[in-house]
């Protein structure tokens, strides 16, 4: 065991301080990586605030981020695909049993036993997983991908989260040429959904309730913006989408959305809010529409979608930030005021 420094949430209501963690030292088949940067997800901000409390109540202290690059910094004897000096990456998870039909079909995402990268509990370790607000963190190399080396670092690391939770439905309802996909609300994973839809060749419409992120969005790639709070707008939309990709963190009106579904169109839910969402039967009645979740994505994935935005120069929009502001990041992400996503520092960590 080491110590590591990170930033945690003491409780609810406590704001990220700096603190010391202990980290194991790497096993045979492990791989230390010292961090260089960590996207700030809204799930960070839910998780550290126990919003999700029913389905994920939060162990305190809670060190959050999953969206981690790093340089590998010590191997296990076993590690074939890392070396010391390589520039490597983690995501949303550190381990599964892979055992069970899931892991064997290649989608550990969907493993009951999976090990999230924080707030999860740490087989090694006994306690709880500590993620990416930190200097260092140690993962089994089947669950570290590799970042093409074209990539800016600080753009980077928001793919293993925002960017993964967005390519993957993507990909499983056949976003494309001929397609007419939305996604709703320009944050974090709503940029990196718009800029995925777009590079995947469907007609991209970003819906959104700041009219002010009109020109960013054409910028990223939308071929049409809607403020989703104007019923006109709206209503010049009605039945004409194939795929409609929700990536709002707050309660708001799915029923206009399911409404601008076309026939045996789907609207994927990835926003996380912490109330539940009414659902009117009829608007997915007619037109034998579909509503559906999707988590994360399996390693796999995850590394072909490195890859795809290795192939095309694809990062995140990123206003890198030293550890200290934190905090001013997570109120910052409430009034959606950020373009388009927090990338921390982490060499303020080591001053
Ligand atoms: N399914 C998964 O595996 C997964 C993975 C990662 C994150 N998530 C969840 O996805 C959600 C989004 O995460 P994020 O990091 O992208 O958050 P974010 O950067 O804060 O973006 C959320 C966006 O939602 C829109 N929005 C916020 N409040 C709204 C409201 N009351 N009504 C309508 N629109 C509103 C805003 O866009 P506009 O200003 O354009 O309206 C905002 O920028 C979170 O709930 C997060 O926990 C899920
Ligand atoms: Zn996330
Ligand atoms: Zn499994």
């Amino acid at each position: 065991m080491y110590n590591a420094k990170a930033y945690s949430a003491a409780s609810s209501t406590s704001p990220l301080a700096k603190t010391t963690i202990v980290r194991r030292d790497p096993t045979d088949t492990d791989v230390q990586i010292e961090i260089l940067y960590c996207g700030i997800c809204h799930s960070d901000l839910h998780q550290v605030r126990n919003e999700w409390s029913g389905a994920a109540p939060t162990v305190y202290p809670c060190v959050p981020g999953h969206e981690i690059v790093g340089k590998v910094t010590k191997v296990g004897k076993d590690v074939r695909k890392f070396k010391v000096g390589d520039i490597a990456a983690v995501g949303c998870l550190v381990d599964s049993d892979r055992t069970c039909p899931e892991c064997k079909a290649g989608l550990e995402q969907f493993c009951p036993n999976m090990t999230l990268t924080y707030n999860a509990p740490d087989k090694h370790t006994g306690g709880v997983t500590y993620g990416g607000y930190s200097d260092s963190i140690v993962v089994d190399e089947a669950f570290v991908l590799k970042v093409p080396a074209n990539l800016d670092l600080a753009g980077a690391a928001p793919l293993l989260c925002a960017g993964i939770t967005t390519y993957s439905p993507m990909r499983h309802w056949n976003v494309g040429k001929g397609k007419k996909a939305g996604v709703v609300g320009l944050g974090g994973l709503g940029h990196m959904g718009v800029k995925f839809a777009h590079a995947l060749g469907a007609h991209t419409v970003l819906f959104t309730t700041s009219p002010n992120k009109k020109e960013d969005a054409l910028r990223l790639g939308a071929d049409e913006v809607v403020v989703s709070r104007d019923a006109n707008e709206m209503a010049k939309h009605a039945f004409s989408f194939d795929f409609i990709l929700d990536c709002v963190s707050a309660e708001h009106d799915m029923n206009a959305l399911l409404g601008l579904l076309r026939r045996d169109g789907n609207l994927t839910l990835v926003g996380a809010p912490e109330k539940p969402i009414p659902v009117a039967a009829f608007n997915i009645i007619f037109g034998r529409k579909s509503l559906s979740g999707s988590p994360i994505g399996s390693i796999a994935e995850t590394q072909e979608m490195l890859d795809f935005c290795g192939d095309r120069n694809i990062t995140s929009d990123v206003e890198v930030i030293p550890i200290q502001k934190v905090n001013e990041a997570h109120e910052r992400m409430l009034k959606q005021d950020v373009k388009y996503r927090f990338s921390i520092d982490m060499a303020s960590l080591r001053q």
